[in-house]
């Protein structure tokens, strides 16, 4: 296990190249499965999710390629075993997402009820609901869900709540089942518009993905092919939110600024200048302190539970008070705990915090909780007098490509360190 050693250094400056979205590339990995054929897949990032989906696709057969250029190629012919183990699910909740293309292709699967971020109860009833009006029998034993069907049938499915996940599982099965199936409620994330299109490119027929509903016309075989994966809008977020926090300036490269609407807007109310181009977003402060923003997190396009935590440290630095309100997860405020050590002054009721700017924090040692609200200890962390040690970043390695050194190249100190 390894730990951050982070120094306040002022504010970061420069560029940083994006990578492909992790909350894209673990569906479009499974949905590899789906294929008759290998398929390629570009602009892979380099994360430990990413290695734990592809363990969990050369346990079932598959045989994966690692090439150049953050490449991975899957060739799913070979598939012998069904099986998603609980200790490769335990350590990544996403794993839930091979049971539809497993179900809808090979008419089994036994997969490990998810583990991951400790974010509430975070259940899948949606996902085998849907896929039991798709047809497939469902049992749930000894901690696995356990799928059998022939070919799926296509069906109206109305999702009583908005899950993104859910959503993928469902259209990566609707994909192969026989006839229409129409997913009302879908979630609308640009994640799911990429693996909608991944699947487009694989031979699927699918409309109205990115809205709240999808329709998808079966059909009887997909074939593998290239595919390049979508920008990651979180690690953007939190990399602009890294120069509202040190008040420097930092671009965003390779990028879909369309992605990020409303965490962009919240970057101009907190004073930030934000410029954008093609595929690039900049947010300078220039030298300025931030305004507090109030937030309230909901399924996109409004604003995203995943940038929560790094609004919080926004929000601890700033000039004002801002309540932050968390509605997607019922329990994903375990990064206060950490602020607040950090001198940080917030107050939790319910789902909610109020927090009170201060002009800086304190160095302090703390622990990784969940993926993203370890990202905003390194944020909290930059703009602390003293040096800060993060512990358990294995969290952060699970969903940031390479983080320490990109935030280098903008100017900040930051040591890995074994932790014993
Ligand atoms: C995905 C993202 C995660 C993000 C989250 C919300 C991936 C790999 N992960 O997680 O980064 O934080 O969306 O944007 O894409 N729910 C149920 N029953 C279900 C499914 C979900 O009640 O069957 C509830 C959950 O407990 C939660 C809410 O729905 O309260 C939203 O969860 P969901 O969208 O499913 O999150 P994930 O897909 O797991």
């Amino acid at each position: 296990m390894d730990k951050f050693l982070v120094e306040g250094v002022g504010p970061l400056t420069g560029d940083v190249r994006i990578s492909g979205a992790k909350n894209a590339v673990l569906p479009i990995l499974a949905a590899t499965l789906l294929g008759s054929s290998e398929s390629t897949i570009g602009n892979v990032p380099h994360l430990n999710d990413v290695t734990t989906t592809m363990s969990l696709l050369g346990r079932m057969g598959c045989g994966i390629t690692v090439g150049d250029n953050m490449t991975v190629a899957v060739d799913p012919t070979l598939i012998n075993d069904y099986t998603a183990a609980y200790e490769l699910v335990r350590t990544m909740r996403a794993s839930i997402l091979v049971l539809g293309p497993l179900v809808a292709r090979y008419g089994q699967a036994e997969v490990s009820l998810p583990g991951g971020c400790a974010i509430g109860a975070r259940p899948v009833n949606i996902h085998i609901d849907g896929l039991r009006a798709l047809g497939a029998e469902i049992s749930i034993d000894g901690g696995y869900v356990r799928a059998r069907a022939g070919r799926l049938q296509g069906a109206r499915i109305a999702m009583d709540m908005v899950t993104v996940t859910g959503t993928e599982n469902l259209l990566m099965a609707a994909s192969l089942a026989k006839g229409e199936s129409v997913l009302e409620n879908a979630a609308r994330e640009p994640e799911i518009v990429d693996l909608a299109n991944y699947l487009i490119a694989m031979g699927a027929k699918i409309e109205g993905a990115g809205t709240s509903t999808i329709h998808v016309q079966g059909v009887d075989s997909l074939t593998g092919c290239h595919y390049d994966v979508v920008p990651d809008r979180i690690e953007t977020g939190t990399f602009l939110v890294g120069a509202a926090v040190t008040r420097g300036r930092v671009k965003a490269l390779n990028t879909v600024p369309g992605n990020l609407g409303v965490v962009l807007e919240k970057l101009r109310e907190a004073g930030a200048e934000v410029t954008t181009g093609d595929d690039w977003i900049q947010a300078d402060m220039h030298g300025n302190r931030p305004q507090a923003v109030s937030i309230s997190t909901a399924p996109y396009p409004d604003f995203p539970t995943d940038m929560q935590a790094q609004f919080c440290v926004l929000n601890a630095v700033a000039e004002g008070t801002a309540k932050v309100i968390e509605n997607v997860f019922e329990n994903r405020f375990m990064h206060i705990n950490e602020l607040q050590r950090m001198g940080a002054d917030m107050t939790v009721e319910g789902n909610s915090v109020t927090i009170r700017g201060i002009e800086k924090l304190r160095a302090a040692p703390v622990m990784a909780t969940d993926l993203r609200a370890s990202a905003s200890l390194i944020l909290a962390a930059l703009m602390a007098t003293g040096e800060t040690e993060v512990r358990r970043v294995y969290h952060i390695d699970r969903g940031y490509e390479r983080i320490e050194e990109k935030f280098h190249q903008l100017g900040a100190e930051i040591r890995r360190q074994p932790d014993k």
